[in-house]
């Protein structure tokens, strides 16, 4: 994780060395610089691009208020935390319409402060990511794809599926559908708690008059904002959902929608073809016992004759240091790194399937949702720019 780069402005030098102190023992947090009024703060937050100036507001030559509004404006990456005395309502108004994030009254705790940036830190970064995600001006309008895939079932897919759509949802405030083409027996819809009352199946009929509007009518939606396209009700429901619907599903949902996940079964199907194809990005679920790494090795190599191994991302779910195989020796088999770990959570990640509630809101501060966070977090920021088209193929004649 990167450390977060602070800086203080204070016309105080004291007031300046307290914070600091304050800081001190905080890891994650370096005092990269320090200025003591705001013309020097202007000049060094163009210099440093500090993650948070915290900024006092009376000063000397400018004060905090007029350095907060230059700064938003040429340094709109700092975000600023403005550090104010009571009584000082009208100053913090015109702070926080000047661009500044967030404020905090003096005196406050080492707790207070380091919760306080912390907070503004990751509200930034997700801001950051929210904004890079928007088209430029006359852009046509693209979501993504995330496919989760694995050559194996009962690996943790729709678990990893459900909880990553939540997460860009509810925590991201994106538009997010997931797209549950485990066509005979997905339970994405059981895991969110939903009863859907139509399903892919049913959009078979009207092939021909399928529109964004027919298909939105279709979508079940979750309380965290989620949108899902549910698998079929009944398993023999699953022959009616051919290739060409499922590609002209994620076309219309790619118009609508920042990021479409897609749930597999564990194996390759036609309809997950399309998935894989239309795929910016996929996560390649995997586990640790040999016969999981033998297959999924297989399905790497078709992956790669597909010519979809430069998208695939390898999370690695259940892992237990007693599983006897680490992360190295799956990285050095799959000649892959890994680039997410979900720790075993009975308690959370099952508990949370059965009361259909996904572990990242039924368990937030577990360590299961830390590791999604991060995950989730990874997968935002590098985000490939979008292909779009995709290449007619089919898994059949793959291997004619
Ligand atoms: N990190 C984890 N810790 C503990 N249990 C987990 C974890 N991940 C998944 N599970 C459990 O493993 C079981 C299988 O998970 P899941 O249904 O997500 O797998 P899947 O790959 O989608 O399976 P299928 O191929 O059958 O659709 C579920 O009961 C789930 O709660
Ligand atoms: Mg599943």
């Amino acid at each position: 994780m990167e450390p977060i780069r602070v800086m203080i402005v204070d016309d105080i030098p004291e007031t300046c060395e307290n914070i600091k102190c304050l800081l001190h023992f905080e890891p994650r947090i370096e005092v990269i610089g320090v200025a003591t009024d705001g013309e020097e703060a202007v000049k060094k937050a163009e210099k440093l691009r500090p993650h948070i100036i915290l900024m006092d507001i009376n000063m000397p030559i400018l004060d905090g208020i007029a350095a907060t509004e230059i700064i938003s404006c040429r340094v709109p990456n700092s975000a600023i935390i403005i550090m104010s005395v009571q009584g000082e309502q009208e100053y913090l108004r015109r702070a926080m319409a000047s661009g500044a994030r967030e404020y905090i009254v003096k005196p406050f705790t080492s707790d207070e402060l380091i919760e306080t940036i912390y907070r503004v830190y990751e509200l930034e970064k997700k801001r950051q990511i929210q904004a890079k995600n928007l088209p430029q001006q006359g852009e046509p309008y693209e979501g993504k794809v995330i496919t989760v895939f694995s050559t194996k079932g009962g690996v943790g897919k729709t678990t990893l599926a459900v909880n990553l759509g939540v997460c860009l949802a509810q925590e991201y405030g994106f538009s997010v559908v997931l797209l549950d083409l485990d066509l005979q027996f997905g339970d994405s819809a059981v895991m969110l708690n939903l009863s859907p009352r139509q399903t892919i199946s049913d959009l078979a009929a009207d092939f021909n008059q399928l529109d964004a509007q027919l298909l939105e009518s279709c979508l079940a939606r979750h309380s965290s904002g989620l949108r899902l396209l549910a698998a079929p009700s009944r398993p023999e429901f699953a022959e009616l959902v051919s290739a060409s619907l499922v590609e002209k599903v994620i076309k219309l949902l790619k118009e609508r929608y920042d990021y479409i996940i897609v749930d597999t079964p564990g194996s390759f199907t036609d309809a997950g073809m399309v998935a894989l194809d239309y795929a910016h990005q996929i996560l390649l679920v995997v586990s640790t016992d040999l016969p999981t790494l033998k297959n999924l090795k297989l399905g790497l190599e078709v992956l790669d004759s597909l010519h979809h191994k430069d998208k695939v991302k390898a999370v690695l779910n259940r892992a237990t240091p007693e599983m006897g195989i680490g992360p190295g020796e799956v990285e050095k088999t799959l000649g892959l790194p890994i680039t997410g770990q979900i720790p075993s959570d009975g308690r959370v990640v099952v508990g949370g399937v059965n009361k259909g509630k996904p572990f990242i809101i039924g368990s937030p501060q577990s360590r299961a949702a830390d590791s999604l966070r991060q995950l989730v977090c990874q997968l935002v920021q590098n985000e490939p720019s979008p292909n779009g088209q995709r290449k007619k193929r089919g898994f059949l004649r793959l291997f004619n």
